[in-house]
C-alpha cells in the first residue's frame, strides 16, 4: 500500500469529507489520528477504520489554538511513533451578509479554518524539520475562497487566506522537502446537503443511487469519497514534486486552479496620478475587469429542487 508506515492527522474527521479522507488514508496504509469536537462521531470514525483493518486514534478537541495543534502532533507520535501527513479539514459555517455578520460570526470561522490551519501546520512543519521528514501538508480551501460568494465574508476570507498561506509555505518548506497544497472540494455533506440547488443530487445519494450526471460532471458535485483519492495522492511519495497548488475535486471533475497574476499591466513614467487614471483607466483596463463569484449553471428542468425559497443565494461550503 502506498502509505504504509506513514502516520496522518485529519482534523474535523468525525464526519463528512474529513471522515472520507481519513478512511482513504487508512485504506492506503496510513495510521490516522482522527480529530473532532464531537466525541461520538470521532469514536465512530476510529471504529470504522479499525473495522476496515486500519489503525486510528481519536483526539476530541477544537482545532484553532496552538495547544490543540500540539496535542494532535503528540497523539500521532505517542500512538503511532511519527507524523508524515497533516490534513487541515476542520470547518464551520456562520453565513450572513456583511451587515448582519457579527464579530463573533467572523472570529469563529477565522479561528477554526484559518488559525486552525496555521497552528496545525506550524506544529507539523516543526516536527517534520526536526525529524528530517519530507512531510505533507494538505489544507482545504473552497470555491468561495477562490471566487467569492454571497453571504460568506468570513468563510471567503478564511479560505482565500488558506490558499495564500499555502503559496507562502511552498516557498518556506521547499528546502525541507515538505509539500503544502490546498484541495478545493465540492461534495454532499452536512455543510451542503441543505442547499436547494443540490437537492436532487443529495436525494439520489440518500437513496443509494448514483447522482445525476449533470451534478457529477457539469457542476463537479459528488460524494465525499470522490475527493478522498486526491488527498491520498497528495499525501503519497508520488506527489513529492507537487507543492503550492490549489487543486479542485468533486464528482467526475478534477481541476487545477490558477493563482492570481496581473491580468493587464501598463506603465507611465512618473507614475499614475488621479487625473491620469480618470483619463486612462477605462480605455486601458475597462474591458479587462475581472469577474467575481462562483458560477452556478442553470439546472435542467427535471433536476430543479421542488420548493426553492425565492431568491435564496446558493452557498457551497
Ligand atoms: N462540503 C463541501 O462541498 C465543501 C466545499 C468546500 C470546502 N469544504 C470544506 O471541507 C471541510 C469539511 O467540510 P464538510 O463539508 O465535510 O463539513 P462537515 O460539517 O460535514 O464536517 C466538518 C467536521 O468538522 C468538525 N469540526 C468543526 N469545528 C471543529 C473544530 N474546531 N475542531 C475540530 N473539528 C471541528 C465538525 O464537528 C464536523 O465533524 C471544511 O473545511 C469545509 O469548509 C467543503
Amino acid at each position: 500500500m502506498s502509505l504504509s508506515g506513514k502516520v496522518a492527522i485529519v482534523t474535523g474527521s468525525g464526519r463528512g469529507l474529513g471522515l472520507s479522507y481519513a478512511r482513504e488514508l487508512a485504506r492506503q496504509g496510513a495510521a490516522v489520528v482522527i480529530n473532532d469536537v464531537d466525541a461520538t462521531v470521532a469514536g465512530e470514525a476510529v471504529a470504522l477504520i479499525e473495522a476496515d483493518g486500519g489503525k486510528a486514534a481519536a483526539v476530541v478537541a477544537p482545532v484553532g489554538s496552538t495547544d490543540v495543534a500540539r496535542q494532535l502532533v503528540q497523539a500521532a507520535v505517542e500512538n503511532f511513533g511519527r507524523l508524515d501527513i497533516l490534513v487541515t479539514n476542520a470547518g464551520i459555517l456562520r453565513d450572513k451578509s456583511l451587515l448582519k455578520m457579527t464579530d463573533d460570526d467572523f472570529d469563529a470561522v477565522i479561528n477554526v479554518h484559518l488559525r486552525g490551519t496555521f497552528t496545525c501546520a506550524r506544529e507539523a512543519f516543526a516536527y517534520f524539520k526536526e525529524n528530517g521528514i519530507a512531510g505533507r501538508i494538505i489544507t482545504i480551501g473552497s470555491p468561495t475562497g477562490q471566487r467569492g460568494n454571497f453571504g460568506q465574508t468570513n468563510y471567503a476570507a478564511a479560505k482565500a487566506g488558506i490558499v495564500g498561506m499555502v503559496r507562502t509555505w511552498a516557498l518556506e518548506m521547499k528546502k525541507a522537502g515538505v509539500t503544502a497544497n490546498a484541495v478545493i472540494p465540492v461534495a454532499a455533506t452536512a455543510m451542503t446537503k441543505t442547499v436547494p440547488y443540490f437537492q436532487k443530487a443529495v436525494e439520489a445519494d440518500e437513496r443509494g443511487e448514483a447522482m445525476p450526471a449533470f451534478f457529477r460532471h457539469e457542476l463537479g458535485f459528488g460524494t465525499a469519497d470522490d475527493v478522498s483519492g486526491l488527498v491520498a495522492f497528495l499525501a503519497s511519495d508520488e506527489a513529492a514534486g507537487i507543492t503550492g497548488q490549489a487543486i479542485g475535486a468533486g464528482g467526475d471533475r478534477l481541476q487545477l486552479w490558477t493563482h492570481p497574476e496581473a491580468a493587464a499591466t501598463e506603465y507611465r513614467e512618473g507614475g499614475w496620478r488621479y487625473e491620469d487614471l480618470v483619463a486612462n483607466f477605462g480605455p486601458l483596463f475597462g474591458g479587462k475587469l475581472q469577474s467575481v463569484g462562483e458560477e452556478f449553471l442553470p439546472l435542467p428542468e427535471d433536476l430543479k429542487p421542488e420548493a426553492q425559497p425565492a431568491a435564496a443565494p446558493v452557498k457551497v461550503g
